[in-house]
């Protein structure tokens, strides 16, 4: 565990910080471009940073996702999440993810999605969204498409047959 880590809430003067973090840690720009067009729409709902030594050391955030057929209430997408490389496995990435589900859970969200490594986010609660009947509307991602509910019929019911598919918010077509 990092020593003296603040999990805190994200202010726009950490923007700069956020954008060379994102870039360093998947080393691209794609995540850093993404979250630069979150931040001009006012698209996040939630957002942390993990501060150690007053320097910024890891981001996640929580943007507002959509399904077809619709569900009523919040629904939300984690990610981008990221850690800087000399920080990593030191679970600043699990303190982000369990500090930004237990602020989900004062929203009231209903359902929280994530694309990513299964085994990391199945230790948070995400299963997989399959089991669920619901898929995102990108590409078949199996397995690394996951869920998390407020509750067990927060998933909602679909006809036998049916699945419900999840949409990020258009800027997320900008990552490959
Ligand atoms: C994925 C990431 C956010 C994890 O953050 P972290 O702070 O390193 O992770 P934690 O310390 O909370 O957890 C560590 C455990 O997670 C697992 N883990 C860490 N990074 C992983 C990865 N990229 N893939 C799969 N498992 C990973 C390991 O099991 C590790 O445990 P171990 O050290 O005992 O082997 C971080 O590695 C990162 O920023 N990676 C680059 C960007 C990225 O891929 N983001 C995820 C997009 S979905």
């Amino acid at each position: 565990m990092t020593l003296g880590l603040l999990v805190r809430d994200v202010v726009e003067d950490d923007h700069d910080s956020l954008h060379g973090l994102l870039a360093s840690a998947f080393a691209r720009e794609d995540e850093a471009a993404l979250m630069r067009k979150l931040w001009s729409e006012h698209a996040v709902t939630i957002e942390l940073a993990a501060e150690t030594g007053g320097v910024i050391v890891g981001y996640c955030a929580f943007t507002p996702v959509s399904c077809k057929p619709d569900l009523d209430g919040l629904l939300l997408g984690l990610g981008p999440l990221a850690v800087a490389p000399e920080h990593q496995r030191q679970g600043v990435g699990a303190a982000l993810v369990k500090k930004g589900l237990e602020l989900c859970r004062k929203h009231n969200a209903r359902l929280i999605a994530v694309l990513g490594d299964p085994d990391y986010y199945a230790r948070f609660g995400f299963e997989p969204a399959a089991k669920r009947k619901m898929t995102w509307a990108g590409f078949d991602a199996g397995d690394a498409f996951r869920i998390i509910a407020r509750a067990d019929d927060d998933f909602g019911g679909v006809a036998p047959d049916d699945v419900r598919t999840i949409h990020y918010h258009p800027a997320f077509d900008m990552v490959s």
